[in-house]
């Protein structure tokens, strides 16, 4: 059964908002790649624009400024030896996505490689900032597709609970170490 549905891009910025490790995939000619990010996040609500760090030394970046596009996927639970793998190794001489058994499907607006087993998507068009790319490594992007795995993410609110641990979303502590959030609270209105 197919959980994935289109998220209102409008709530885009939710599917990061509580700081989750993404997945940065990029397609370039013929050649794909993917890499783990602990850091990215939103920065604007209209029209939905993120930032994400990719380091120089990394093979996904020489491919986002090639493409001039990126997709974020959150990895949950399930996928953290994945998530840890695609951000232990380059894809500068190997295929991960061959190596590790990783299936992608193409995204609806840019055709970027989505990863499967994920809770949520979005593929974005570089916003090309040279400053910031170069002296912080920081890429912005507008998102222009999102989606998300509805047993974990409706109504545009992730909705976390006992009975979806496995779909809970990876948040890096260092060394391949990550918490997941198990519960949540809500805040009284004042
Ligand atoms: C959990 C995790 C989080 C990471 N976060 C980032 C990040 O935010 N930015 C970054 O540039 N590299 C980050 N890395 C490192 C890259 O994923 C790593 O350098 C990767 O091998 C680059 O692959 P590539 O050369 O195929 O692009 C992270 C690695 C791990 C394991």
């Amino acid at each position: 059964m197919m959980h994935r549905h289109p998220v209102d891009l409008a709530h885009a910025c939710r599917l990061i908002n509580h700081g989750p490790t993404v997945l940065v995939s990029v397609r370039h000619e013929g050649r794909r790649n993917v890499m783990a990010a602990a850091w990215s996040m939103p920065v604007e609500f209209t029209p939905p624009r993120v930032a994400v760090v990719i380091d120089k030394s990394t093979f996904t970046r020489e491919l986002v400024l090639a493409s001039g596009g990126f997709a974020l996927s959150v990895p949950c639970r399930a996928l953290a030896d994945l998530t840890y793998a695609v951000g232990s190794a380059s894809g500068r001489d190997v295929d991960k996505f061959e190596r590790h058994g990783i299936t992608a499907f193409a995204g609806p607006k840019l055709g970027l490689p989505l990863i499967e087993g994920c809770v949520a998507w979005m593929e974005c068009r570089r916003i090309a900032e040279p400053h910031s790319e170069a002296a912080y490594d920081t890429f912005f992007g507008e998102v222009v597709s999102a989606q998300a795995d509805a047993r974990v993410f409706a109504n545009s609110r992730w909705s976390i609970g006992d009975d979806n641990a496995d779909l809970h979303t990876l948040h890096h502590l260092g060394g391949g170490r990550f918490a997941v959030v198990s519960t949540t609270v809500q805040a009284r209105k004042h």
